[in-house]
Parts: structure tokens; C-alpha cells; sequence
């Protein structure tokens, strides 16, 4: 079967692409996502606090006159050369970008534009195929600089713009799932340049724990319930944007990856269910989409993809009628549990 594909530009051998977590930490994590089947790896995040810890790092070293590593290189930005997570991220791609032959993606963890799109040029200066921004952002502050919805939708594309006039490679964009007007800002982004969207990024939601009295801040891992978002989302923005379209979120099963590629995602990212079963399950993911598309009849992932995307026509009525009915259905006692 040919899974062969393209994303953000770039030729994939297959859609599954790792996305961006701890398995990604070292060149040797890299491979054996390589190794288990993966078409393309995201690295994970190089955090703008710590390129602001490592601007202060600088700082302090320049005015103790610290001499620089002899093996700087000259595409590091001025600075780093000193060494710190910057340098290490730097190197993790260039050794990763060595030690695979499919794209590695590196992934910039940015809240505002500023001198990171320096680095955006780095990670492409050493081998990165691509660069994912992952704008994490969560507008909670309630004091007097809290942003309204427009201030946020700005610096989404004040970053793009800084990121893409410091590269020439691809830039994907990992959005957050709460923004007012999804679809606008999709389009914006779009007419922004943006090579991909990826949808969505998950939030860390602090639990509190009743019991110690205490705020428990842990990642979970997701489920297949949580495609459901940015199964919508793919499903509407299909084919109305010329910027590629990433799924990410809720992966477990090859079930749930031919369902994004059915709703019209270019490519289906996944984390949780490789962190949950390790990279080999790649393989698992990428047999079982191969089985699936045989016993459906299918030869090729463009008879697949937005197969079963939103139809263009009468587009709210009929999301308000599949809402109505959905609710009717709900009422006479007709409802999912998971
Ligand atoms: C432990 C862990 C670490 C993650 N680190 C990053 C990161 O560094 N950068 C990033 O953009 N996303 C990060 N993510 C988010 C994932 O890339 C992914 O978007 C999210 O988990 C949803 O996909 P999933 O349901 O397949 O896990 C992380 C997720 C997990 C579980």
C-alpha cells in the first residue's frame, strides 16, 4: 500500500507523524521513531522562558568576558555558543536531522514575537525541515494587561510573520482549540503564509486534589474522545485553506487516524498513544491504516482524505440542523458513553 503523502510542502513516506514530547528528547528517541515507521518526527519544544533564561545566561557571561566553546559553529546566533538548552536544542536537531531520513520538524514554544525568530533560523540552519510554532498562550492574567480576543489573534500572526521572515523553510502553526472564531483565524493564518495548521494543542489543565488540599499539575495523556475537536475543525477547514492540515490530539487506534484523514487532515500527529505504547506502536498505527484502507477498497489516501468533509452547501443550516437532531436524539435517551 502507498501511504506516500505531502505536508507542509515536504514528501512523506507515510502520514503518521510524531508529534512533538519527550520522545523526541535525543537523536536516539528520533530513530526509533524513524525506526518504528513514522513519516516525519516533531521535536519537542525549545521554550521561549528558556530562551529568555539563556538571554540572561548570555548576558551575564558576556560581561564576565567567558571566553566561547572553540567548536562554536557559525550558525548558532551570537550567544549561543556558551552552551545551555538553546545550544543543546540546536544540536539535538542537527544530530537528528543526521541520524534519520525523514523530515524533522523542530518546534518553537513561543508566546510572543520577539528575538527567538532567531532561533527559528538556527533550527533551520542545522537541519530542522521545518519549524512548528507552538503558541502557547493562555490569557489568563486578570490585572490591566489582560489581552482581549483580538490582542491574542494579533500575536498569532505577529509571530508567524517573525518566524516566517527569519526562514525559508515551512512554518506550521500548532493552535490552541479556544479561540472565538476558529475558522477566522485559520484563514487569517492561511493568508499569513502559514505552510500548516496543526489542530490542536492540548492545555495543561491543573487538577485540584480535594483530599491534600492541592493543586496537581500533571499532563494527561489524552483518549480517543478527545478527537472529536479537531476532528470538527479539520472537517470545516478542509479544502477552504491552501496552508496543509495537521491532526493532533486523542490518536489510540488506527481507527482514529483514518477518521482525521476521512475528515481531511494532510497529516495525523500523534503523542499520547506512542508515550502510552512506545514509539514501536507507530507500526501498529500505520498496519492497522493499511488494513483498514484494504478492507475498505481503498489504493491511495487521496480516495481517503475529506472524504467526509463538511459539504460546502448551506453550510450553517446544516450544522444547525445536525445540532437539533443530534439534541432530539439526545433527549429520547440516544447518547455516546466513552
Ligand atoms: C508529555 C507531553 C509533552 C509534550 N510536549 C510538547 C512540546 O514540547 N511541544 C508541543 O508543541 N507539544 C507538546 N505536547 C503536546 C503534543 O505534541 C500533542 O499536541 C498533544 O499531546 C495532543 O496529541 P496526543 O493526543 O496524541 O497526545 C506534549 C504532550 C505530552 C503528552
Amino acid at each position: 500500500m502507498d501511504l506516500s503523502t505531502r505536508y507542509l510542502g515536504l514528501s512523506l513516506r507515510n502520514p503518521l507523524v510524531a508529534s512533538a514530547s519527550p520522545l523526541s528528547r535525543n537523536a536516539d528517541g528520533v530513530r526509533r521513531l524513524a525506526d518504528a515507521g513514522v513519516g516525519a518526527v516533531v521535536l519537542y519544544s525549545l521554550f521561549e522562558e528558556q530562551l529568555r533564561r539563556e538571554a540572561e545566561h548570555d548576558e551575564r557571561m558576556a560581561t564576565q568576558g567567558s571566553e566561547s566553546y572553540a567548536e562554536s559553529l557559525s550558525y548558532f546566533p551570537e550567544g549561543l555558543e556558551n552552551g545551555g538548552g538553546g545550544h543543546r536544542y540546536l544540536r539535538l536537531v542537527e544530530r537528528a536531522a543526521a541520524a534519520v531520513d525523514i523530515p524533522v520538524i523542530a518546534s518553537l514554544n513561543a508566546s510572543t514575537p520577539g528575538s527567538w525568530a532567531r532561533y527559528a533560523r538556527s533550527m533551520q540552519d542545522t537541519g530542522a525541515a521545518a519549524i512548528e510554532v507552538n503558541i502557547y498562550h493562555l490569557p489568563g492574567d486578570p490585572g490591566p494587561t489582560v489581552l482581549d480576543g483580538a490582542a491574542v489573534e494579533q500575536r498569532h500572526l505577529d509571530v508567524l510573520a517573525a518566524v516566517k521572515a527569519a526562514t525559508t523553510v515551512p512554518v506550521a502553526v500548532k493552535l490552541s482549540p479556544y479561540f472565538s472564531a476558529t475558522a477566522d483565524m485559520a484563514h487569517r493564518l492561511d493568508a499569513a503564509a502559514a505552510d500548516g495548521l496543526v489542530l490542536f494543542n492540548r492545555f495543561l489543565q491543573p487538577d485540584i486534589d480535594p483530599e491534600t488540599l492541592t493543586t496537581v499539575r500533571t499532563v494527561t495523556l489524552s483518549t480517543p474522545a478527545d478527537t472529536r475537536l479537531p476532528l470538527t475543525w479539520i472537517a470545516l477547514l478542509c479544502a477552504r485553506i491552501r496552508a496543509s492540515l495537521a491532526a493532533s490530539t486523542g490518536v489510540e487506534h488506527a481507527a482514529d487516524v483514518a477518521k482525521y484523514l476521512l475528515a481531511g487532515a494532510d497529516v495525523v500527529q500523534s503523542a499520547s498513544a506512542l508515550l502510552r505504547h512506545g514509539p514501536e506502536y507507530a507500526g501498529v498505527l500505520l498496519n492497522g491504516l493499511c488494513d483498514w484502507m484494504n478492507r475498505k477498497g481503498f489504493h491511495t489516501l487521496n480516495e481517503v482524505r475529506g472524504l467526509l468533509a463538511a459539504p460546502d452547501q448551506d453550510f450553517e443550516a446544516r450544522e444547525r440542523a445536525d445540532y437539533v437532531w443530534a439534541l432530539r436524539k439526545a433527549n429520547n435517551g440516544s447518547y455516546d458513553t466513552y
